[in-house]
Protein backbone atom coordinates (compact mmCIF):
# COMPACT_ATOMS: atom_id res chain seq x y z
CA UNK A 1 0.00 0.00 0.00
CA UNK A 2 1.61 3.37 -1.33
CA UNK A 3 0.42 5.02 1.51
CA UNK A 4 2.01 3.11 4.50
CA UNK A 5 5.75 4.32 5.07
CA UNK A 6 3.36 7.51 5.35
CA UNK A 7 1.42 6.51 8.02
CA UNK A 8 4.02 4.71 9.74
CA UNK A 9 6.78 7.62 9.57
CA UNK A 10 3.49 10.13 11.32
CA UNK A 11 3.36 7.25 13.88
CA UNK A 12 6.82 7.25 14.45
CA UNK A 13 6.93 11.00 14.76
CA UNK A 14 3.80 11.13 16.94
CA UNK A 15 5.45 8.42 19.48
CA UNK A 16 9.00 10.68 19.06
CA UNK A 17 6.39 13.42 20.10
CA UNK A 18 4.71 11.86 22.52
CA UNK A 19 8.41 10.35 24.40
CA UNK A 20 9.94 14.24 24.28
CA UNK A 21 6.58 15.49 25.81
CA UNK A 22 6.57 12.82 28.51
CA UNK A 23 10.06 13.00 29.32
CA UNK A 24 9.82 16.86 29.58
CA UNK A 25 6.46 16.58 31.27
CA UNK A 26 7.85 13.85 33.51
CA UNK A 27 11.11 16.14 34.32
CA UNK A 28 8.95 18.98 35.45
CA UNK A 29 6.95 16.69 37.75
CA UNK A 30 10.42 15.11 39.20
CA UNK A 31 11.68 18.46 39.67
CA UNK A 32 12.39 19.11 43.91
CA UNK A 33 10.31 21.15 45.41
CA UNK A 34 10.64 24.86 45.62
CA UNK A 35 11.83 25.35 49.18
CA UNK A 36 8.82 26.28 51.54
CA UNK A 37 9.56 30.32 53.00
CA UNK A 38 9.09 28.36 56.17
CA UNK A 39 11.99 27.59 58.49
CA UNK A 40 13.17 24.10 56.65
CA UNK A 41 14.45 24.74 53.12
CA UNK A 42 16.17 22.80 51.28
CA UNK A 43 19.19 21.94 53.99
CA UNK A 44 18.82 19.51 56.21
CA UNK A 45 19.94 22.55 59.38
CA UNK A 46 16.90 21.43 61.87
CA UNK A 47 20.73 20.48 63.94
CA UNK A 48 20.52 24.50 63.93
CA UNK A 49 18.24 26.36 65.83
CA UNK A 50 16.75 30.09 66.42
CA UNK A 51 17.38 31.52 69.58
CA UNK A 52 14.40 31.52 71.50
CA UNK A 53 13.29 35.09 72.82
CA UNK A 54 14.97 36.93 75.93
CA UNK A 55 13.28 35.32 78.95
CA UNK A 56 11.22 37.85 81.36
CA UNK A 57 13.38 38.01 84.71
CA UNK A 58 12.41 40.10 87.41
CA UNK A 59 13.14 43.43 85.98
CA UNK A 60 15.05 44.39 89.63
CA UNK A 61 16.85 41.22 89.56
CA UNK A 62 18.05 41.83 86.28
CA UNK A 63 19.15 45.32 86.62
CA UNK A 64 21.14 44.65 90.06
CA UNK A 65 22.73 41.85 88.08
CA UNK A 66 23.70 44.51 85.40
CA UNK A 67 25.15 46.59 88.07
CA UNK A 68 27.48 43.87 89.72
CA UNK A 69 28.19 42.78 86.13
CA UNK A 70 30.49 45.98 86.49
CA UNK A 71 31.19 46.33 89.39
CA UNK A 72 34.81 46.53 90.52
CA UNK A 73 34.51 45.72 94.00
CA UNK A 74 33.95 41.83 93.73
CA UNK A 75 37.78 42.03 93.21
CA UNK A 76 40.30 42.07 95.66
CA UNK A 77 41.75 45.87 95.20
CA UNK A 78 38.47 47.18 93.61
CA UNK A 79 40.49 47.17 89.79
CA UNK A 80 38.81 44.64 87.86
CA UNK A 81 34.56 43.89 86.87
CA UNK A 82 33.34 40.65 85.31
CA UNK A 83 33.14 43.14 82.54
CA UNK A 84 36.63 44.23 82.23
CA UNK A 85 37.44 41.00 80.84
CA UNK A 86 33.77 40.25 79.53
CA UNK A 87 33.12 43.79 77.25
CA UNK A 88 29.37 43.50 76.46
CA UNK A 89 30.88 46.08 73.84
CA UNK A 90 33.30 43.72 72.44
CA UNK A 91 31.42 40.43 71.56
CA UNK A 92 31.09 39.84 75.46
CA UNK A 93 35.11 38.76 75.86
CA UNK A 94 38.19 40.68 75.67
CA UNK A 95 40.70 40.85 72.87
CA UNK A 96 43.50 39.54 74.69
CA UNK A 97 45.12 36.14 73.79
CA UNK A 98 44.59 35.20 78.14
CA UNK A 99 42.88 37.96 80.43
CA UNK A 100 44.70 39.63 82.64
CA UNK A 101 43.87 39.30 86.38
CA UNK A 102 44.19 41.65 89.54
CA UNK A 103 48.31 42.92 89.38
CA UNK A 104 48.15 42.55 85.48
CA UNK A 105 48.57 38.78 85.85
CA UNK A 106 48.04 36.65 82.77
CA UNK A 107 45.47 33.96 83.25
CA UNK A 108 45.49 30.40 81.51
CA UNK A 109 43.10 30.58 78.75
CA UNK A 110 41.05 32.65 76.11
CA UNK A 111 37.93 34.28 77.76
CA UNK A 112 34.85 33.23 75.98
CA UNK A 113 31.54 35.51 75.38
CA UNK A 114 29.18 35.66 78.27
CA UNK A 115 26.61 36.65 75.05
CA UNK A 116 24.19 33.27 75.16
CA UNK A 117 26.52 31.99 77.88
CA UNK A 118 23.09 30.66 79.91
CA UNK A 119 22.43 28.11 76.56
CA UNK A 120 25.85 25.74 77.32
CA UNK A 121 25.17 22.53 78.92
CA UNK A 122 27.97 23.30 81.18
CA UNK A 123 30.30 26.51 82.09
CA UNK A 124 34.11 27.35 80.98
CA UNK A 125 36.23 25.69 78.45
CA UNK A 126 36.37 22.46 80.34
CA UNK A 127 33.02 22.39 81.86
CA UNK A 128 34.10 22.55 85.69
CA UNK A 129 30.94 24.47 86.43
CA UNK A 130 27.64 23.26 85.56
CA UNK A 131 25.61 25.95 85.61
CA UNK A 132 25.79 30.28 85.52
CA UNK A 133 24.78 30.13 88.97
CA UNK A 134 27.90 27.61 90.10
CA UNK A 135 30.14 29.74 87.50
CA UNK A 136 29.80 33.07 89.25
CA UNK A 137 31.70 32.75 92.72
CA UNK A 138 34.89 31.39 90.68
CA UNK A 139 36.23 34.46 88.68
CA UNK A 140 35.85 36.17 92.46
CA UNK A 141 37.82 33.69 93.98
CA UNK A 142 40.40 32.82 91.34
CA UNK A 143 43.87 34.59 92.25
CA UNK A 144 44.94 35.52 88.81
CA UNK A 145 41.22 36.64 88.54
CA UNK A 146 39.67 38.82 90.91
CA UNK A 147 41.40 37.59 93.97
CA UNK A 148 38.67 38.10 96.54
CA UNK A 149 36.39 36.19 98.54
CA UNK A 150 32.66 36.35 99.74
CA UNK A 151 33.05 37.92 102.92
CA UNK A 152 35.43 40.72 101.32
CA UNK A 153 32.92 41.17 99.08
CA UNK A 154 29.93 41.58 101.02
CA UNK A 155 31.58 43.91 103.50
CA UNK A 156 31.93 46.19 100.92
CA UNK A 157 28.17 45.68 99.13
CA UNK A 158 26.93 46.02 102.80
CA UNK A 159 28.91 49.30 103.93
CA UNK A 160 26.91 50.44 100.65
CA UNK A 161 23.29 52.63 101.72
CA UNK A 162 22.29 52.08 97.73
CA UNK A 163 23.01 48.34 97.69
CA UNK A 164 21.61 47.41 100.97
CA UNK A 165 18.49 49.22 99.34
CA UNK A 166 18.92 47.66 95.89
CA UNK A 167 18.92 43.89 97.58
CA UNK A 168 16.36 44.63 99.92
CA UNK A 169 14.10 45.78 96.76
CA UNK A 170 14.83 42.62 94.83
CA UNK A 171 15.59 39.88 97.40
CA UNK A 172 14.20 41.24 100.43
CA UNK A 173 17.33 41.26 102.70
CA UNK A 174 20.84 42.27 102.69
CA UNK A 175 23.07 41.72 99.98
CA UNK A 176 24.43 37.63 100.25
CA UNK A 177 26.53 35.61 98.25
CA UNK A 178 23.44 33.48 97.14
CA UNK A 179 22.02 36.48 96.00
CA UNK A 180 24.64 38.28 93.89
CA UNK A 181 25.41 34.89 92.39
CA UNK A 182 21.43 34.82 91.06
CA UNK A 183 21.34 38.66 90.54
CA UNK A 184 24.41 38.09 88.15
CA UNK A 185 22.83 34.93 86.73
CA UNK A 186 19.93 36.91 85.57
CA UNK A 187 21.38 39.71 83.74
CA UNK A 188 23.39 37.21 82.13
CA UNK A 189 20.07 34.91 81.11
CA UNK A 190 18.96 38.20 79.52
CA UNK A 191 22.23 38.51 77.79
CA UNK A 192 20.97 36.79 74.00
CA UNK A 193 21.79 37.87 70.79
CA UNK A 194 18.73 37.45 68.54
CA UNK A 195 18.21 38.23 64.70
CA UNK A 196 21.55 37.67 63.78
CA UNK A 197 21.09 36.66 59.98
CA UNK A 198 20.99 32.99 60.63
CA UNK A 199 18.12 33.52 63.29
CA UNK A 200 16.21 35.68 60.29
CA UNK A 201 16.81 32.73 57.30
CA UNK A 202 16.23 30.10 60.29
CA UNK A 203 12.63 31.71 60.63
CA UNK A 204 11.72 31.56 57.10
CA UNK A 205 13.62 34.84 55.41
CA UNK A 206 15.57 33.25 52.79
CA UNK A 207 17.02 36.53 51.51
CA UNK A 208 18.49 36.75 55.57
CA UNK A 209 21.39 35.26 54.28
CA UNK A 210 23.64 36.36 50.99
CA UNK A 211 24.62 33.49 48.15
CA UNK A 212 28.01 32.98 50.00
CA UNK A 213 26.81 32.61 53.40
CA UNK A 214 24.02 30.37 51.93
CA UNK A 215 27.35 28.30 50.62
CA UNK A 216 29.26 28.61 53.15
CA UNK A 217 25.87 27.21 55.55
CA UNK A 218 25.69 24.14 53.23
CA UNK A 219 29.72 23.69 53.54
CA UNK A 220 29.46 23.66 57.33
CA UNK A 221 27.12 21.24 57.12
CA UNK A 222 28.06 18.65 54.45
CA UNK A 223 32.34 19.06 55.83
CA UNK A 224 30.39 17.72 59.54
CA UNK A 225 31.38 21.13 61.39
CA UNK A 226 27.61 21.15 62.34
CA UNK A 227 28.32 17.77 64.04
CA UNK A 228 29.96 19.19 67.28
CA UNK A 229 29.02 23.01 66.42
CA UNK A 230 24.95 22.67 66.68
CA UNK A 231 21.55 23.21 68.51
CA UNK A 232 20.70 26.82 69.46
CA UNK A 233 24.50 28.05 70.47
CA UNK A 234 25.67 26.57 67.41
CA UNK A 235 27.83 24.80 69.51
CA UNK A 236 28.09 24.84 73.74
CA UNK A 237 26.34 21.42 74.28
CA UNK A 238 29.01 18.60 74.55
CA UNK A 239 32.21 17.75 74.75
CA UNK A 240 34.74 16.36 72.32
CA UNK A 241 38.66 16.13 71.75
CA UNK A 242 40.17 18.60 70.00
CA UNK A 243 42.37 16.79 67.92
CA UNK A 244 40.39 14.10 66.47
CA UNK A 245 41.72 13.17 63.24
CA UNK A 246 45.12 15.08 63.64
CA UNK A 247 46.73 16.15 67.27
CA UNK A 248 46.51 20.05 67.55
CA UNK A 249 49.37 22.46 67.08
CA UNK A 250 51.65 21.86 70.06
CA UNK A 251 51.29 25.09 72.17
CA UNK A 252 47.43 23.50 71.95
CA UNK A 253 48.58 20.52 74.12
CA UNK A 254 49.57 22.07 77.13
CA UNK A 255 45.99 22.34 78.18
CA UNK A 256 44.59 18.76 80.17
CA UNK A 257 41.33 20.48 79.89
CA UNK A 258 38.68 18.14 81.07
CA UNK A 259 41.27 15.56 82.44
CA UNK A 260 41.98 17.96 85.08
CA UNK A 261 37.71 18.06 85.95
CA UNK A 262 37.35 14.39 85.98
CA UNK A 263 40.68 12.58 86.30
CA UNK A 264 39.97 10.49 83.56
CA UNK A 265 42.89 9.95 81.38
CA UNK A 266 40.18 9.72 78.31
CA UNK A 267 39.72 13.38 78.70
CA UNK A 268 42.62 14.57 78.23
CA UNK A 269 42.51 17.29 75.80
CA UNK A 270 38.82 17.73 75.26
CA UNK A 271 36.90 20.67 75.91
CA UNK A 272 33.65 21.89 75.91
CA UNK A 273 32.39 22.50 71.88
CA UNK A 274 32.17 26.46 72.20
CA UNK A 275 28.86 28.21 70.68
CA UNK A 276 29.87 30.01 67.48
CA UNK A 277 27.24 33.06 67.88
CA UNK A 278 29.28 36.46 67.27
CA UNK A 279 32.00 34.42 67.21
CA UNK A 280 33.05 36.99 64.14
CA UNK A 281 33.75 39.47 67.19
CA UNK A 282 35.68 37.74 69.75
CA UNK A 283 39.27 37.03 68.43
CA UNK A 284 41.46 35.85 69.20
CA UNK A 285 40.25 31.80 69.22
CA UNK A 286 40.74 28.64 70.67
CA UNK A 287 40.96 28.10 74.52
CA UNK A 288 44.64 29.19 74.64
CA UNK A 289 43.74 31.69 71.77
CA UNK A 290 46.28 30.15 69.40
CA UNK A 291 44.15 31.06 66.22
CA UNK A 292 44.31 34.60 65.57
CA UNK A 293 41.72 35.15 62.60
CA UNK A 294 38.82 33.21 62.25
CA UNK A 295 40.59 31.91 58.61
CA UNK A 296 43.32 30.10 60.99
CA UNK A 297 40.32 28.57 63.31
CA UNK A 298 38.28 27.34 60.49
CA UNK A 299 41.45 25.74 59.20
CA UNK A 300 42.60 24.21 61.68
CA UNK A 301 39.32 22.99 62.50
CA UNK A 302 38.84 21.34 59.14
CA UNK A 303 42.39 19.68 59.67
CA UNK A 304 42.20 18.15 62.93
CA UNK A 305 38.59 17.11 63.26
CA UNK A 306 37.56 16.72 60.22
CA UNK A 307 40.70 15.88 58.33
CA UNK A 308 40.46 17.77 55.08
CA UNK A 309 42.82 20.39 54.10
CA UNK A 310 39.94 22.70 53.13
CA UNK A 311 40.28 24.48 49.75
CA UNK A 312 40.74 28.40 50.11
CA UNK A 313 37.49 29.38 48.43
CA UNK A 314 35.28 27.11 50.94
CA UNK A 315 37.28 28.44 54.16
CA UNK A 316 36.24 32.12 52.63
CA UNK A 317 32.59 31.00 52.16
CA UNK A 318 32.53 29.62 55.87
CA UNK A 319 34.03 32.14 57.30
CA UNK A 320 31.39 34.18 55.35
CA UNK A 321 29.02 32.23 57.22
CA UNK A 322 30.38 32.84 60.35
CA UNK A 323 29.76 36.52 60.42
CA UNK A 324 25.98 35.64 59.49
CA UNK A 325 26.37 34.33 63.42
CA UNK A 326 26.23 38.02 64.86
CA UNK A 327 22.69 39.08 66.48
CA UNK A 328 21.93 41.75 68.36
CA UNK A 329 21.71 42.80 71.91
CA UNK A 330 19.00 45.91 73.10
CA UNK A 331 17.99 46.54 69.70
CA UNK A 332 21.60 47.65 68.52
CA UNK A 333 23.88 45.17 65.94
CA UNK A 334 26.73 43.93 68.13
CA UNK A 335 30.25 44.90 67.42
C1 LIG B 1 40.35 38.39 84.69
C2 LIG B 1 39.39 38.19 83.63
C3 LIG B 1 38.01 37.69 84.01
C4 LIG B 1 37.14 38.22 84.92
C5 LIG B 1 37.37 39.41 85.86
C6 LIG B 1 35.93 37.45 84.82
N1 LIG B 1 36.06 36.49 83.86
FE1 LIG B 1 34.64 35.20 83.26
N2 LIG B 1 36.01 34.18 82.22
C7 LIG B 1 37.32 34.52 82.03
C8 LIG B 1 38.06 33.44 81.45
C9 LIG B 1 39.53 33.45 81.07
C10 LIG B 1 37.14 32.38 81.30
C11 LIG B 1 37.45 30.98 80.79
C12 LIG B 1 38.10 30.21 81.92
C13 LIG B 1 38.10 28.72 81.74
O1 LIG B 1 37.32 28.19 80.96
O2 LIG B 1 38.89 28.06 82.43
C14 LIG B 1 35.85 32.89 81.78
C15 LIG B 1 34.66 32.18 81.71
C16 LIG B 1 33.42 32.72 82.04
C17 LIG B 1 32.15 32.10 81.76
C18 LIG B 1 31.92 30.79 81.02
C19 LIG B 1 31.52 31.01 79.61
C20 LIG B 1 31.60 29.75 78.77
O3 LIG B 1 31.25 29.81 77.60
O4 LIG B 1 32.02 28.70 79.28
C21 LIG B 1 31.17 32.94 82.25
C22 LIG B 1 29.67 32.74 82.19
C23 LIG B 1 31.86 34.05 82.88
N3 LIG B 1 33.22 33.90 82.72
C24 LIG B 1 31.24 35.07 83.58
C25 LIG B 1 31.94 35.93 84.42
C26 LIG B 1 31.35 36.72 85.48
C27 LIG B 1 29.86 36.75 85.84
C28 LIG B 1 32.34 37.44 86.06
C29 LIG B 1 32.27 38.38 87.24
C30 LIG B 1 31.82 37.80 88.50
C31 LIG B 1 33.56 37.09 85.34
N4 LIG B 1 33.28 36.16 84.39
C32 LIG B 1 34.81 37.66 85.60
C33 LIG B 1 37.87 35.75 82.37
C34 LIG B 1 37.33 36.58 83.35
C1 LIG C 1 34.67 16.84 66.50
C2 LIG C 1 34.04 18.08 66.91
C3 LIG C 1 34.27 19.32 66.10
C4 LIG C 1 34.14 19.50 64.74
C5 LIG C 1 33.78 18.47 63.69
C6 LIG C 1 34.40 20.89 64.50
N1 LIG C 1 34.67 21.56 65.66
FE1 LIG C 1 35.08 23.54 65.87
N2 LIG C 1 35.53 23.23 67.81
C7 LIG C 1 35.46 22.03 68.49
C8 LIG C 1 36.09 22.15 69.79
C9 LIG C 1 36.22 21.07 70.84
C10 LIG C 1 36.55 23.48 69.87
C11 LIG C 1 37.32 24.10 71.04
C12 LIG C 1 38.79 23.88 70.81
C13 LIG C 1 39.62 24.46 71.93
O1 LIG C 1 39.89 25.64 71.94
O2 LIG C 1 40.00 23.71 72.82
C14 LIG C 1 36.17 24.14 68.62
C15 LIG C 1 36.44 25.48 68.32
C16 LIG C 1 36.04 26.12 67.15
C17 LIG C 1 36.21 27.52 66.87
C18 LIG C 1 36.80 28.56 67.81
C19 LIG C 1 35.72 29.18 68.66
C20 LIG C 1 36.23 30.10 69.73
O3 LIG C 1 35.40 30.82 70.29
O4 LIG C 1 37.43 30.12 70.05
C21 LIG C 1 35.70 27.75 65.61
C22 LIG C 1 35.62 29.08 64.90
C23 LIG C 1 35.24 26.47 65.11
N3 LIG C 1 35.46 25.52 66.07
C24 LIG C 1 34.69 26.28 63.85
C25 LIG C 1 34.53 25.03 63.27
C26 LIG C 1 34.30 24.79 61.86
C27 LIG C 1 34.11 25.86 60.82
C28 LIG C 1 34.24 23.44 61.68
C29 LIG C 1 34.12 22.67 60.38
C30 LIG C 1 35.17 22.92 59.43
C31 LIG C 1 34.42 22.83 62.99
N4 LIG C 1 34.62 23.82 63.92
C32 LIG C 1 34.39 21.48 63.23
C33 LIG C 1 34.88 20.87 68.00
C34 LIG C 1 34.62 20.62 66.68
Amino acid sequence: MPFRPTLIAALVLLCIGLCIGWILGGEEREAPPMPPPGPTPALPFQALQPLPPVPALPAERVALGERLFHETRLSHDNSLSCASCHDLAHGGADARPVSLGVRGQPGQRNAPTVFNASLNFVQFWDGRAGSLREQAAGPVHNPVEMASSWPEVLDKLRADASYREAFASAYGGPPTAEHIVDALASFEETLLTPDSPLDRFLRGEPGALDARQRAGLQRFIELGCVSCHQGVGIGGNMFQRFGVMEAPPPAVARDSGRQAVTGREADRGVFKVPGLRNVALTAPYFHDASAATLEDAVRTMARVQLGQDMAAQDVDLIVAFLHALTGRWQGQALQ
